[in-house]
């Protein structure tokens, strides 16, 4: 009590004074995540709290990929210095790499998507703690109570999300594949409020615990004994070996900017950096290119095949395997293989190797605080309401990420993308991932912070808001909004896309022999510091809210 009147205090006297000439913004994929992370930085919290905060409310408005049973990365600049929580989930201790194969050795379908198997350990608790024990200013529990007061005393549900609840329901019963989900959503009605007494709980043992809240003790128990009546193989042991690792962000120069992105088990720094490099180095023998061109678009594509072929070959869990980081990012190899792309037609797939000599459902956001920190966030469950799974007496959704895993080398995940040994399944690994939290820097200020959903597309959502914000010079609004599109090696020559780019655009890009798949991806939120005043958006086809204040 007295600690929480010394922070109101602080919060109204001492920080207004203290940050009086700094914004603050957030770009957060819902109001109610929006709201909390904007009344922590007003009660003088910083970017790391809020984000805190915001994680752990999202587990209760967002069900579809805010979580507390899954996993993610935290990029975090604060004090001039970045740091990168890696809350990723890893393989229980009974995985193995044949898991998800039948005696013909042929992948099981679904077996890694839906139900029980599905779900590595979850990281996120663990991610918190740790975050909250390296930056953190305010108490902990002060960043909990929100999200237990929203699980306890309920929200209104959101039409979106009760629409979208109610499709997945019935698209697992066409399937007819067995789940809990319905038991704990299918009462959700748009309009409404909607309370979630077990998550309540669960969260409450974590704000009174912290990180035992939920690797040890009741909650623990809770999903062990869960785990043993449904068949599954995560148990208590796994979950108390369960720790967050702090990680060196990728740090490396482009143009006038300083990058800091994701480092491995993510593949989404690496990949964006080869793309930014590579078109770099192509666009500079070209005349400018229009944004959103025909011409433009092959190039990225191009560029998008042979960021997808090392993809495949050599990124996976760093502690598992080695990532040859530095090579795949250094200069004269970005040139070998920049001078590779072809910038009238398509390079053959089927030759398009790895290039080194040597052998949706995610939700982002994104935070300036008024100190000048950040934080650049992304975390998820895999899929839209992960395995479909809710823990029974702890009331959360637990993650489909094991499919992220290369189930059986050259076997294309959901996502379409493939893997081998740097990617296959080993007890306590942690799965590769495309979330690509990134923050760019100008003469040592933040420039940009910028995040996405979209599984593999991640990439292309990061590396275009970039390109628009820093080539294009657009606002935050045009940044997360101007059509996008993507291209990951396979399927062959296939274009993803977002409506509203030129009917003379996909005419050509058709000529050329691209195949077009008009199908909307990601949720950028993205802020943008242009000489000192803070721009933010959410993309339009999300919930999402931005604040600048
Ligand atoms: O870590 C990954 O790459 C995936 N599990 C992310 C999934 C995702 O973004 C789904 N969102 N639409």
């Amino acid at each position: 009590m007295t600690l929480r009147i010394v922070y109101v205090v602080l919060a109204l006297f001492v920080c207004p004074i203290l940050s009086a000439k700094e914004q603050a913004a957030v770009a957060m994929p819902d109001k109610f995540s929006a709201d909390v992370a904007k009344s922590i930085l007003q009660q003088g919290g910083n970017a790391v709290d809020a984000a805190i905060a915001a994680q752990f409310t999202l587990a209760v408005t967002l069900p579809e990929a805010g979580n507390i049973g899954g996993g993610g990365f935290m990029l975090v600049y604060k004090d001039n210095k970045a740091d990168f929580i890696d809350y990723r989930e890893k393989a229980p201790t009974a995985a193995d790499r044949d898991m998800y194969l039948d005696k013909h050795k042929n992948v099981i379908p679904n077996k890694s998507l839906y139900g029980i198997f599905a779900s590595g350990v979850p990281g996120t608790v663990s991610g918190m703690w740790l975050a909250h024990q390296k930056h953190g200013s305010l108490p902990w529990k002060t960043l909990v109570q929100p999200a237990v007061d929203l699980a306890k005393q309920g929200f209104v549900m959101p039409e979106r999300l009760a629409g979208y609840i109610d499709r997945y329901i019935k698209r697992m019963d066409k399937k007819g594949i067995k789940l809990n989900f319905a038991s704990y959503f299918g009462h959700a009605v748009g309009g409404e409020v909607f309370k979630q007494p077990e998550l309540a709980a669960t969260l409450e043992r974590i704000r009174d615990q912290g990180y035992d809240g939920f690797y040890k003790g009741q909650t623990a128990e809770i999903i062990a004994a869960f785990m043993q009546k449904a068949g599954g193989i995560i148990n208590q042991q796994d979950l108390a070996a369960y720790q967050a690792q702090q990680r060196t962000p990728i740090q490396s120069d482009w143009r006038e900017y300083q990058v800091l992105t994701s480092p491995p088990p993510s593949s989404g720094g690496i990949a964006i950096l080869q793309w930014l490099k590579m078109y770099q180095n192509v666009s500079a023998e070209l005349p400018a290119m229009a944004h959103n061109s025909s011409q433009y678009i092959h190039i990225l594509a191009e560029i998008g095949k042979r960021v997808f072929a090392d993809r495949a070959q050599y990124l996976g869990d760093p502690d598992f395997y080695d990532v040859p980081v530095k090579q795949l990012i250094d200069k004269d190899y970005i040139a070998k293989r920049s001078g590779q792309v072809d910038t009238d037609k398509i390079s053959v797939s089927e030759q398009v190797k790895p290039g080194l000599h040597e052998s949706e459902e995610t939700t982002h956001f994104s935070i300036v605080d008024q100190y000048g920190n950040a934080v650049s966030n992304t975390t998820t469950i895999n899929l839209g309401f992960g395995s479909g799974v809710v823990v029974e007496g702890a009331g959360f959704i637990l993650n489909n990420e094991m499919d992220d895993f290369s189930a059986k080398p050259g076997v294309a995940n959901v996502f379409g993308a493939i893997g081998g040994k740097a990617n296959e399944i080993q007890p306590h690994k942690r799965m590769l991932s495309s979330m690509t939290p990134t923050i760019l820097l100008k003469g040592g200020k933040i420039f940009m912070v910028t995040g996405s959903p979209g599984g593999t597309t991640i990439m292309s959502s990061v590396y275009q808001s970039i390109l628009n914000a820093v080539v294009y010079n657009m606002n935050a609004e045009q940044a997360v909004n101007s059509p996008r599109f993507h291209h990951q090696l396979w399927p062959k020559d296939v274009i993803r896309y977002h409506d509203g780019l030129k009917p003379q655009v996909e005419s050509e890009l058709k000529d050329m022999g691209y195949k077009l798949d008009n199908r909307h991806f990601g949720d950028l939120q993205t802020i943008i510091n242009r000489d000192g005043k803070l721009d933010a958006a959410s993309e339009r086809s999300g919930r999402g809210q931005s604040y600048v204040f």
